[in-house]
């Protein structure tokens, strides 16, 4: 039986809690343009503040090839996508708890196989990306940076988009390309921004302003058409920031009274809003 048929009848047998109740997950992308601009970080944080809302939540390593949700969370996997992929193990085998109380889907590090889109890699990916969202309210997928048709990909099996971007011209630069890149080729109209490491209150706004300024000049050229980037989160520069992932430790968990703690809740907030 090959890996996915495996995962897809592991998953049938076991008849998940969820699986014939409530609406499928929102899916929402976490992407940037620039890398290191903090998506793993609000990825995981984010995940732990729709749990303390009780909702149920999975992170997907979307970072295929390069992954380090685990890092950030200081879990040893045994068992990755990869294994999910290969029919190592099942797919209920390799969703793991994470502390913070959400469920994690890892990927490996290093595997050089998953830096391109095959079709083998695309419809497992999305095969799995089905299974798991009618037993979860939200499925997180943490992607890489850039434009390359593996992010692409992870992007396109989101109903939701965050961009994550800091206040520095080379990052709002790549955030510019990847959302113009998202209208294009996905013909997105939304797209969430979080400015991230921002320097001063309100800096997220004036760089929301100026974001959709070009990009509403950029769409506005397609006949009828606008575009709305929505201002869903500021975290400041917070050097708990950096603390916390090098005790590998949630920020909410490990400073839950910080700045940077609070802005993540908040965009836990909104999206439930
Ligand atoms: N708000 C912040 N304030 C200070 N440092 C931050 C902040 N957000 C992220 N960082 C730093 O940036 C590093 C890279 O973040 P990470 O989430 O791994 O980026 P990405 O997933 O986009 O590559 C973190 O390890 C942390 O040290
Ligand atoms: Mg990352």
């Amino acid at each position: 039986m090959n890996s996915t048929a495996a995962a897809t009848s592991t998953t049938t047998e076991q008849q998940p809690a969820r699986a014939h109740r409530g609406p499928v997950a929102r899916t929402l992308a976490i992407t940037s343009g620039k890398g290191g601009v903090g998506k793993t970080f609000v990825t995981a944080n984010l995940a732990a503040a729709l749990s303390a809302r009780g909702q149920k939540v999975l992170v997907l390593d979307a970072d295929l090839g390069l992954a380090n949700i685990d890092v950030v969370l200081n879990l040893h996997p045994k068992l990755t996508l990869h294994d999910v992929f290969t029919g190592k193990c099942s797919l209920d085998q390799a969703i793991l708890p994470a502390p913070g109380g959400f469920s994690v889907l890892l990927a490996g590090s290093g595997m050089v196989e998953y830096s391109r889109l095959t079709p083998d890699v695309r419809d497992k990916l999305l095969q799995i990306v089905e299974l798991v969202k009618p037993r979860f309210d939200w499925v997180l997928l943490d992607t890489g940076a850039g434009i390359s048709d593996v992010v692409l990909f992870a992007i396109s099996m989101a109903t939701d988009v965050l961009v994550v971007a800091t206040p520095e011209p080379t990052s709002l630069t790549d955030a510019y390309a990847t959302i113009k890149v998202l209208c294009t080729q996905q013909e997105r109209r939304h797209v969430g921004l979080l400015v991230n490491q921002a320097n001063r209150p309100g800096e997220g706004r004036v760089i929301c302003g100026q974001l959709q300024q070009v990009l509403q000049r950029f769409v506005g050229a397609m006949p009828g058409q606008s575009f709305k980037l929505e201002l869903l989160g500021e975290v400041k520069a917070d050097p708990s920031v950096r603390q916390a992932v090098l005790k590998r430790q949630l920020m909410l968990e490990h400073f839950p009274g910080s700045d940077a703690a609070q802005s993540i809740k908040a965009l836990a907030n909104k999206l439930l809003g």
